[in-house]
């Protein structure tokens, strides 16, 4: 009698996973989404053997140059495909800004199949490039009963990271991710799929899928920050010439989140002209805070979600 397999959809959007190098040894000629999502399948073998894959190319990019109108297309295609076949979804994506877009796709995406983020460190012509198995770890977790409800997860050597603690941390090394005090939520690796840790903080109601994307920067507070910045931005925006508009500034503070004093002298500013100010500890993964330990690029990520709830009529305008 056939067995019913899973569905799985991979998404692909390019990456070092998609990468190639004309050196095995070294990055010499590296460039960051290259191959198609067909050859990227093809280089793992016994991949059918976990699921019914299908697969789709969304974009073919180093993940540094992505814009959020990237996870609204993700957002529809993991709608679509739950929708019509129920499935659990896999997205190949670059390394540099998984964080983002998992930590995006987290809180856009209701419950439902597990959604899954891979990449890999080494391009696909290295010797022993990690995408392969990455990619097949993934579908292994997305495959997994214990994966449902846990919200967007990330697949990475071995590691099952949950999207809001999933940070890239080692720039050089395989083992890249991390999750903080925290920690993982889960293994991959020979013995199986394990789930050790359930994450019960890190979810809310999903955000409705924006129509426009707010302007939300990311200034730093650091010796000598003197708010030139913050002011530089006012004055635009003053002049009607920022667009879209200054909605949100996230600051990323110093230790657990100080802030200059003349830096927050223009953080007040911005505040009296109707922008919403938020300071996160440098480097995140604190907990406890109105946001719960993001680090300043997730809770950026948060604050242009949650702005982009508003209609357009409540964003802040220029004043006249
Ligand atoms: C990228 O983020 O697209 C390039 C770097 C990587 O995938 O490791």
């Amino acid at each position: 009698m056939p067995t019913l397999r899973s569905k799985v959809l991979v998404l692909a959007t390019g990456g070092t996973i998609a990468g190639v190098a004309t050196a095995a040894a070294t990055d010499a000629g590296y460039r960051a989404g290259v191959l198609d999502v067909a050859s990227l399948l093809a280089s793992v073998p016994g991949i059918e053997l976990l699921a019914e894959i299908r697969s789709e190319q969304v974009c073919n990019i180093d993940s540094k140059d992505l814009d959020p109108p990237l996870w609204g297309e993700l957002v529809r295609r993991v709608q679509r495909w739950r929708d019509d076949e129920g499935g659990a979804c896999v997205i190949c994506h670059g390394t540099d800004a998984l964080e983002e877009t998992a930590y995006a796709l987290h809180c856009l995406l209701p419950p439902g199949p597990a959604v899954v983020l891979t990449a890999a460190m080494l391009p696909a012509t290295a010797l022993s490039a990690d995408g392969p198995r990455n990619l097949y770890d993934a579908v292994r977790v997305a495959v997994d009963a214990g994966a449902t409800g846990r919200g967007v997860l990330c697949v990475l050597h071995g590691t099952v990271h949950g999207a809001r603690d999933a940070s890239k941390v080692h720039a050089p090394r395989v083992d890249a991710f991390d999750s903080g005090p925290r920690g993982p939520l889960g293994q991959v690796d020979g013995g199986g799929v394990r789930f050790t840790r359930i994450d019960p903080g890190a979810f809310a109601p999903p955000l409705a899928l924006p129509t426009h994307w707010p302007r939300v920067e990311l200034v730093c507070s650091h010796a000598g920050a003197d708010g030139a910045v913050v002011r530089a931005l006012l004055a635009q925006q003053r002049g009607g010439s920022l667009r879209p508009a200054l909605a949100g500034l996230v600051v990323m503070g110093t230790a657990g989140g100080t802030v200059h004093a003349a830096l927050q002298a223009a953080l007040d500013e911005a505040a009296a002209a109707g922008v919403r100010v938020v300071v996160a500890p440098r480097h995140g993964n604190i907990d406890g805070g109105a946001y719960d330990g993001l680090n300043a690029v997730k809770l950026r990520v948060r604050m242009l979600l949650e702005l982009a709830q508003q209609p357009t009529r409540q964003r802040p305008q220029p004043p006249q």
